[in-house]
């Protein structure tokens, strides 16, 4: 099958410009101006005057069923990468998990089975490490070798993924050895938990205090310590869902010294406050971990994004049902479970909020939301690049088109978005996985299962930028 765009203005995080793009079968075969007129001939020609042609964004940071606080994340690898697609991103990295006292290989041959012969687009996983001992050490070299380069290490949630620093710094070590990534969820959890005690029982027991308890200089420590522990090491470091300045300002001077420090943030620290919490119980819409901050943080996360200081946006897609899921939390917040849905509207939400709002070029509207992650997580120029040879996963964005962020329209598998009523603008009008449309006007054609595990190579890009 050979498919022809034409005359879409193809935007790449260093430029943009107006192109044919041909695809034959899976990849991307020319890219130039009059293909069809220099007698490149398709099975389909796709007029796309007037729209972006960009690389399918890539959402490195997902959460499919996801077992969190006695329930799991709703969206399974089926529904989920689904809403991906709708929302024009054509590949996902997922974090495996290692629950204690088992295994990784456990908790990714659990993955495995998860992700197989369900997800409609391709996708990779990072390892969840809930367990650091001389076994799991030695299983991280055996997964770098199978394709999970990276693995995510807590501060937070003491007795559930929490590690100490002595653990933290052994995987540390261990990576410096096999050539892998960590990543941190930067929170200081036993913190945390003493302020949130003190909060139920002053009586204060809304979801709005799992905001309140959460202090962004909570943040800020656990930042500076596994930075400063990574730097011990001799190692990259790559901060997951950074949410404060607190941890901005930690990041930034790394950075400043020298330090190979990166960080993502996610549209909710971008678009949401904690104000969105204070309205009792249905701020548990909005639990997420980190909390919602303040609004005055946001203006800093965008500097970051502009100046280079945070590199990716990804959501932390993490979707529960409000009704039955997040209403375990009724009468103690800390019993809510911890996630937001959003993996479908990060791409529209970074266009309208970003672009058009005068935060961000589109070049580095493209950059954050798949040239970066691709770069980071090892995986580029094959995805996150309109380029000859790169896979073909192209999405055809209308930047006028203009809609309403809505639970009764979406499809992802919750019952409620964070987003509900927003209207924004810029649409993925048509979206291609590996060649074949996926995604075509509100319509679905991809089928469960084509989409594939990607073994992903160690982030040369983290250890050399
Ligand atoms: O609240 C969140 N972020 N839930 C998902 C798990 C995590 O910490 O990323
Ligand atoms: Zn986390
Ligand atoms: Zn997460």
């Amino acid at each position: 099958m050979r498919t022809l765009i034409t005359n879409g203005t193809i935007v790449g995080a260093t430029g943009s410009q107006v192109a044919d793009v041909l695809v034959d079968g899976e990849t991307i075969a020319a890219i130039g101006s009059g293909l069809a007129a220099a007698g490149l001939a398709a099975d389909e020609t796709i007029d796309a005057s007037g729209r972006y042609v960009l690389p399918g964004a890539i959402d490195v940071h997902t959460h499919m069923e996801l077992p969190f606080g006695g329930t799991f994340a709703k969206d399974t690898f089926e529904t989920g990468t689904r809403a991906a697609a709708f929302g024009g991103t054509t590949t996902i990295v997922d974090f495996a998990v290692q629950s204690r006292g088992r295994s990784l290989r456990d908790g990714l041959d659990a993955w495995h089975a998860k992700a197989e012969g369900h997800a409609v687009i391709d996708y990779g996983f990072h390892m969840i490490m809930s367990d650091v001992n001389a076994e799991t050490l030695k299983e991280m070299d055996t997964l770098v070798a199978e394709g999970i380069p990276d693995f995510k290490l807590f501060t937070a949630y003491p007795g559930v993924f929490y590690s100490d620093d002595g653990q933290i710094y052994r995987a540390m070590q261990r990576t410096a050895l096999n050539g892998g990534l960590i990543m941190i969820h930067a929170e200081n959890g036993m913190a945390i938990d003493v302020v949130a005690e003190d909060e139920v029982r002053a009586g204060h027991t809304d979801p709005y205090y799992h905001g309140v308890a959460r202090y962004p200089i909570f943040e800020g420590e656990a930042t500076n310590r596994t930075i400063r522990l990574a730097e011990a090491a001799g190692v990259p470091l790559y901060i997951v869902h950074l949410s404060a300045r607190e941890a901005l300002n930690e990041v930034r001077a790394a950075r400043d010294r020298g330090s190979r420090v990166y960080a993502e943030t996610c549209p909710q620290y971008l678009f949401l406050s904690l104000d969105d919490m204070a309205d009792g119980f249905n701020g548990a819409k909005f639990v997420c971990s980190p909390p919602l901050r303040t609004a005055d943080h946001q203006a800093e996360l965008w500097t970051g994004l502009i100046k280079d200081d945070l590199q990716v946006v990804a959501t932390d897609h993490c979707p529960f049902d409000f009704h039955g899921q997040k209403e375990l939390g009724l009468g103690d917040f800390r019993k809510i479970p911890n996630g937001l849905p959003g993996v479908e509207d990060r791409v529209d939400l970074l266009h309208d909020g970003g672009v058009l709002a005068g935060h961000l070029t589109r070049e580095r509207w493209v950059e954050v939301i798949s040239t970066a992650p691709a770069r980071m997580f090892g995986l580029y120029p094959r995805k996150g690049v309109v380029a000859v040879g790169s896979d073909a996963d192209l999405v055809i964005y209308d930047p006028a088109a203009k809609h309403t962020i809505s639970a009764k329209t979406h499809h992802m598998d919750v019952d409620y978005s964070c987003y509900e009523g927003r209207s924004v603008t810029g649409r993925s009008d048509v979206v291609m996985s590996r060649g074949e449309v996926v995604v075509r006007d509100g319509a679905f054609s991809g089928a469960p299962g084509r989409g594939k595990f990607l073994r992903r190579s160690p982030s040369a890009y983290a250890r050399e930028n």
